[in-house]
């Protein structure tokens, strides 16, 4: 078994991108495993990274870490950002609160009749080739297309925001963290984050002007008690459900079609019963997760399990490694979408459960089946697929599955 300081440069060395899992495991075995930076541990157990997601006493502000509270222009990301995402209560419940007014049960409801034209569009669109390349082809044009809807973003500036909005997972992967240097393309991110917030500033105070039928105007007029998001607010979390709410889901389909793909039974049981897409969906958020990394930061000393934190350490919670805990989950190495020990963390836990899993849960309930139910005999091509370098959301670049016919 490698040495423990050469396992964290390996889970984020390129070549393991295809396979991350034994290195997964390795350090699941070693936890709690202290980083080089000497400021905070990795944990990898089912029971420790539940546990800490419990834990109200560590923080999603990144700003109380060691790595953001200096110069912003060192680290991975503003501290005055305003999202939902990485506040704290009583922020975070504020703005939890008024952005689930808007973003309803019904409002994903609504949405379904356009996911299920856009997937048979897209699937047309490649049947006369003989030959899908999903990532590029299915995988981001359905969420891509999707939030842009949803939030009424004009279809001429979605090319626009996606060029932006595709520099920034990198920002998730926590190199600060592990190594105290943020990951690579960080001014270009801050580029990018910045031409995005004051395009969404700028949408806002158009639909508050004259409010359309869409998620952005919602926002914008919605109120609880008087309360109101401020203009700033309205624009960070409009770009957050913009990235949030393609990124991940993009990658959710990569995952969840390349393993059926390598699964032929579960794809032919899929096909013969559509109903099984929710079986499978959640196995796939176990077994090979959009996202595998979260972090939490410590905003005061304090001792968590057997393991004392310093105000300010950083406490990197890998995900994907305890969904594959065999002390959580039978034969926890196997894709078995049948299986009854299904709680997963793929959408997170507790107060920041994901504000959009209902949607994605909606968009491969539909997409799964028919992929399998049109593509007459889909193969895929083994040698096309490559992996994303970024390590915290795990996605492709690229995958290509030949066909016979389109039913
Ligand atoms: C939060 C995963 C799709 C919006 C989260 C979290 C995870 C996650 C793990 C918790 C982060 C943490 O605790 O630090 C995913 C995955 C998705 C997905 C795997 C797709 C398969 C979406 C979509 C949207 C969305 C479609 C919106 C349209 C959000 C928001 C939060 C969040 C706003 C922050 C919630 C909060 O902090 O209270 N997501 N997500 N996500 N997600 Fe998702």
């Amino acid at each position: 078994m490698q040495e423990v300081s050469e396992l964290i440069p390996t889970l984020f060395d390129q070549r393991t991108r295809p396979d991350p899992y034994p290195c997964y495991a390795a350090l699941r075995e070693r936890e709690p495993v202290p980083l080089a930076t000497g400021r905070g541990v990795m944990l990898g157990s089912f029971a420790s990274c539940l546990a800490a997601l419990r834990d109200r006493r560590l923080s999603s502000d990144r700003t109380v870490s060691w790595a953001y509270s200096g110069d912003p222009a060192a680290t991975t990301s503003r501290p005055e950002i305003q999202s939902l995402l990485f506040s704290d209560p009583p922020d975070h419940t504020r703005l939890r609160r008024l952005m689930s007014h808007a973003f309803t049960p019904g409002m994903v409801e609504r949405l379904r009749a356009f996911v299920r034209a856009r997937i048979d569009d897209l699937i047309d669109a490649a049947a006369p080739a003989g030959r899908i390349e999903v990532v590029g082809g299915l995988a981001y044009p359905l969420p891509l297309s999707v939030i842009g809807h949803m939030l009424g973003v004009p279809g001429s500036d979605m090319k626009w925001l996606h060029a932006r909005s595709m520099v920034l997972p990198r920002a998730f992967d926590p190199a600060m963290a592990a190594f105290g240097t943020p990951p690579p393309g960080h001014a270009e991110r801050m580029v990018a984050e910045r031409e995005m917030n004051a395009y969404f500033l700028e949408l806002g105070r158009r639909r508050l002007r004259s409010p359309g039928d869409d998620l952005v105007s919602e926002l914008a007029m919605v109120s609880a008690d008087g309360d109101r998001l401020s203009e700033r607010e309205l624009a960070d979390n409009c770009r957050l459900l913009l990235n949030a709410g393609h990124e991940t889901t993009v990658n959710l389909i990569d995952n969840t079609l390349l393993a059926l793909l390598r699964h032929p039974r579960e794809a032919e049981r899929l096909r013969a019963d559509p109903h099984r897409a929710s079986a499978i969906v959640e196995e796939t958020m176990r077994w090979d997760s959009p996202v595998q990394i979260l972090q939490r930061f410590v905003p005061r000393d304090l001792r968590f399990g057997e393991v004392d934190l310093r105000a300010g350490d950083i406490v990197v919670l890998l995900t994907a490694a305890a969904q594959r805990d065999p002390a959580a989950f039978a034969d926890a190495d196997a894709f078995l979408p049948d299986r009854t020990d299904g709680r997963h963390l793929g959408f997170g836990f507790g107060a920041h459960f994901c504000l959009g899993a209902a949607l994605s849960r909606m968009e491969l309930g539909l997409l799964a089946p028919r992929f399998f139910q049109r593509l007459v005999g889909p193969v895929l091509d083994e040698s096309s697929v490559r992996y994303r370098e970024q390590v915290a959301l795990r996605g492709l670049t690229r995958m290509d599955v030949d066909f016979t016919d389109v039913r």
